[in-house]
C-alpha cells in the first residue's frame, strides 16, 4: 500500500486536549483516533501531541493559539470548543488558516442561568460565611443581628448582556423581581414584551439594580466592564454575580469594594488566570466563591459533549457544523 492511500484510509486524529465525556467522545471513537492530553496537560504536552491533528477539542482552560494550530499543522481542520464561550481560541488565527471554530451554545443555557440564580441567593443571604461559620464551630447560637443579608422579594434585578443565559436568568428571577432592567448591544423586544424588563444604559442598570448579573462574553469590547468607578455606582446593599468570564470584572477593586462596604456582596463562579483565585477575593467578606460550575450539571455536559462530537464530524465530513463561530 502506498504511503498516500494509507494516509487516506487512516482515521482522522482528534486531539481531546483535556477530557471529553463518554456521551461525546464515543461518537468520535467511532470514526476517529483520539489523542488525549488529560485534565494535566501542559502546553508543551499539547504542542507534542497536535502534529497531524484534524480536530482539537478544547475547553475554557486551553489557549488554542497560533503556535498549537501551527504543531498540528496542515491537516487541522475543527477546533470545537466544550463550552459556549470562546474567548480562549484566536479566531483570527484559525481564519488564516482556514480551520472551523464550534462551541456549544444552548444545551447549557439554563444550568448556567440556574447557577447564577443560585449564587444570587447565596451572595445574597451570606450562606458561604454563614455554613463557614457554623462548620468552624463559631456559631454561637441565634442572633437577632449576625448575618443579615438582602431579602429579594421586589427586587430590582439588572442583567448585563441579555443573550441566552441572561434571557433565562431573567425568567427564573421574574417570580421575585420588583422589575427587571438589561444592557444588550441589540434590544431585545421579546423579552421587553414577556418579562416586562426595561433596556437601560450601563450607568442607569448599575444605579437602579439591587442585584447585577453578568452574562456578556469576555471580548475586548467587555474585559474591565466592572472596575472600582462602576462598583462606586452600585447600590450599597447591591450584590453582583458573574457567571460569564473572569475579566469582565477588576477583582482587586471588587475586593476593596467589600472590604470598605462599598457593595453588598459578590457571587463568583469565574476568574481571570483560573484555576488561581487571587488571595484578596478569597479573603474578601460576604463573597461566595464557585469553581467555575456554571454547566456543571450531568444533562448539560453530556449534551455539551455530544455538540462537541457532531461539530468534529460535520467539519470532517465537510458539512456544515451545527455550530460555528468561524
Ligand atoms: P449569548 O447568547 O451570545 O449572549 C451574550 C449577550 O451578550 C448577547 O445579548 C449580546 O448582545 C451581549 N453582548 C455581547 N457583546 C457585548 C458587548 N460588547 N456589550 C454589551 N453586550 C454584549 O451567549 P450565552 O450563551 O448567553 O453565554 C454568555 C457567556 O456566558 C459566554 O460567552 C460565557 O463566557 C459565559 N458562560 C459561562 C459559563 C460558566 O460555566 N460559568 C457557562 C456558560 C457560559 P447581542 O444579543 O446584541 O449580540
Ligand atoms: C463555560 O464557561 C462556557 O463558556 O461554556
Amino acid at each position: 500500500m502506498t504511503a498516500s492511500k494509507r494516509q487516506a484510509e487512516s482515521k482522522p486524529v482528534v486531539l481531546v486536549c483535556r477530557r471529553l465525556l463518554p456521551a461525546g467522545r464515543e461518537r468520535l471513537e467511532a470514526r476517529c483516533e483520539i489523542r488525549d492530553g488529560g485534565l494535566e496537560a501542559s502546553p508543551e504536552d499539547l504542542l507534542a501531541l497536535a502534529p497531524g491533528a484534524a480536530a482539537i477539542v478544547a475547553d475554557p482552560t486551553v489557549p488554542v493559539e497560533e503556535e498549537l494550530l501551527d504543531a498540528a499543522g496542515e491537516r487541522l481542520r475543527v477546533v470545537a470548543n466544550y463550552a459556549v464561550g470562546y474567548d480562549n481560541v484566536d479566531l483570527d488565527a484559525c481564519r488564516r488558516r482556514g480551520v472551523a471554530v464550534t462551541n456549544t451554545p444552548g444545551v447549557l443555557t439554563n444550568a448556567t442561568a440556574e447557577l447564577a440564580l443560585a449564587l444570587t441567593l447565596a451572595a445574597a443571604r451570606r450562606m458561604s460565611e454563614a455554613e463557614a461559620a457554623l462548620r468552624n464551630g463559631r456559631w454561637a447560637g441565634w442572633d437577632p443581628g449576625d448575618l443579615l443579608g438582602l431579602e429579594l422579594s421586589g427586587a430590582t434585578f439588572g442583567v448585563v448582556g441579555m443573550g441566552r443565559i441572561g434571557r433565562r436568568y431573567a425568567e427564573l428571577v421574574t417570580p421575585l423581581a420588583g422589575a427587571i432592567l438589561y444592557t444588550s448591544r441589540s434590544p431585545k423586544r421579546d423579552v421587553e414584551r414577556d418579562l416586562g424588563a426595561s433596556r437601560v444604559t450601563t450607568e442607569e442598570l448599575l444605579a437602579g439594580a439591587d442585584v447585577v448579573s453578568l452574562h456578556v462574553p469576555a471580548s475586548p469590547e467587555t474585559v474591565g466592564l466592572i472596575g472600582a468607578n462602576e462598583l462606586e455606582a452600585m447600590r450599597p446593599h447591591a450584590i453582583l454575580v458573574n457567571t460569564a468570564r473572569g475579566p469582565l470584572v477588576d477583582a482587586g477593586a471588587l475586593a476593596r469594594a467589600l472590604r470598605e462596604d462599598v457593595i453588598g456582596g459578590a457571587g463568583l463562579d469565574v476568574y481571570e488566570n483560573e484555576p488561581e483565585v487571587p488571595p484578596e477575593l478569597r479573603n474578601a467578606p460576604r463573597c461566595v466563591l464557585l469553581p467555575h460550575i456554571g454547566s456543571a450539571t450531568t444533562r448539560a455536559r453530556d449534551a455539551m459533549a455530544v455538540l462537541v462530537a457532531d461539530n468534529v464530524l460535520a467539519v470532517l465530513d465537510g458539512t456544515e457544523p451545527p455550530n460555528r463561530v468561524v
